[in-house]
């Protein structure tokens, strides 16, 4: 199959990988709720089709951060995703940079800073948990600024990390040791592609940054176990001042779905939010991002740089999104699903895919700068808006 649209690099991705990594990927927590809403509630957002208006020049760039990018999109941070292809990080920095957008590595990524940073020819971003070892954050935070890190996205949405159902079934949580191990070879033996590309040749199998606080026989099974013991549950907004007297660039919180606390991560002197439910894989049940996003865009009036991520599978959600109020918006599982489909080169094209959708979306909306995309653009959001302001 020929991939026409992030839903069908999806289904190429199921394909490729084996059952553990597709899951992860895939799937949230619980009873993945607020992972349907994030899709549907998007979905529903109704555009305002406009005729007749000069959109032979539309033009998608934009500034985020201090920063020219071609389009309103960042690629989001991915724990594992380096896992779907080989040294599968170092693909999607490339293509970020051919895309002329900004690629966010994880804290939890297959590969390390130093390893991605090789691979790149610019700066990308870098996305840190709040982790007891306070040690360790400072020199990850020291390594991620020399290497010329910009923009820190510090996630706060997991002080403890939410089960998903779908990783116990495949057997990458809950399966320790020995019996794990040969659940998901075999599951690997059944994806030959995978196993010749990533399982053979694309090793070390590792959390590049953790391994050396782990020690170098780290596998996959330590993953959850690692999340568990070493995220601060304790993290607190005075932790915001700690980060900012280690970073010197910018300072984005992810994982704000409450317009107070919107307004509290303004206050605490951060460069923007990322309006986000960690992709229905934390707490189930909350808000989509698409309905939590109007009351804090309201309610931070400018203040702050808002992205927002959730649900996002088109050109057109960006747009949707962007009409909601975001100022740009972080794409997560598609870069995670091409990748898996066809490395870097199929990342490069779900981008591809993703800028002439917004081209047209622009095009029927009579919107031909950024700028132009607001709420006037949206004739009905879908459902009724019960976000608390
Ligand atoms: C990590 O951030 C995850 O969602 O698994």
């Amino acid at each position: 199959m020929k991939a026409a649209s992030v839903i069908d690099y999806r289904e190429l991705a199921r394909a490729r990988l084996p059952r553990f990594l597709f899951e992860y990927i895939d799937g949230g927590s619980y009873a993945e709720v607020t992972l349907r809403r994030n899709i549907a509630d998007l979905e529903q957002v109704a555009l305002r089709q406009r005729v007749l208006r000069d959109v032979s020049t539309i033009d998608l760039s934009t500034r985020l951060f201090g920063q020219e990018l071609a389009m309103p999109v960042a690629l989001a941070p991915i724990g594992l995703a380096g896992m779907n292809a080989r040294r599968g990080e170092r693909q999607a920095v490339r293509a970020a940079e051919k895309a002329s957008i900004p690629f966010t590595l994880s804290t939890v990524s297959a590969c390390a800073l130093a390893e991605v940073a090789e691979a790149a020819a610019k700066p990308f971003w870098f996305q840190l948990y709040m982790i007891r070892d306070r040690g360790f954050m400072k020199d990850l935070l020291a390594e991620a600024a020399a290497l010329g890190c910009p923009t820190l996205m510090f996630t706060v949405d997991m002080p403890v990390p939410g089960s998903r159902y779908r990783d116990y079934r495949s057997g990458l949580a809950g399966a320790p040791g020995l019996r794990g191990a040969v659940r998901r070879t075999l599951q690997a033996m059944m994806r030959p592609r995978w196993a010749w590309d990533v399982g053979i040749h694309g090793r070390p199998h590792a959390l590049g940054n953790v391994a050396p606080v782990l020690g170098p026989n780290t596998g996959l099974e330590d993953f959850f176990a690692w999340m568990r013991n070493n995220f601060e549950p304790n993290v607190g907004w005075h932790d915001i001042e700690w980060i900012r007297s280690q970073w010197s660039g910018s300072i984005v919180i992810k994982g704000i779905l409450d317009a107070d606390d919107a307004h509290l991560a303004a206050e605490a002197g951060a460069d923007g939010i990322v309006v986000s439910n960690h992709g229905g894989r934390q707490l189930d049940g909350t808000l989509s991002s698409a309905r939590a996003l109007p009351p804090i865009a309201d309610r931070l009036g400018g203040r702050m740089t808002i992205l927002a991520d959730g649900g996002i599978r088109s050109g057109l959600d960006v747009v949707r999104m962007l009409a909601l109020g975001a100022d740009g918006v972080l794409l997560g599982r598609a870069w995670a699903y091409a990748l898996a489909a066809g490395g870097e080169k199929a990342i490069t094209h779900m981008l591809d895919l993703v800028r002439a959708e917004m081209n047209v979306a622009m095009a029927l909306t009579g919107t031909i700068r950024i700028a132009d995309i607001d709420r006037s653009i949206v004739h009905d959001l879908g459902t009724p808006d019960l976000g608390a302001a």
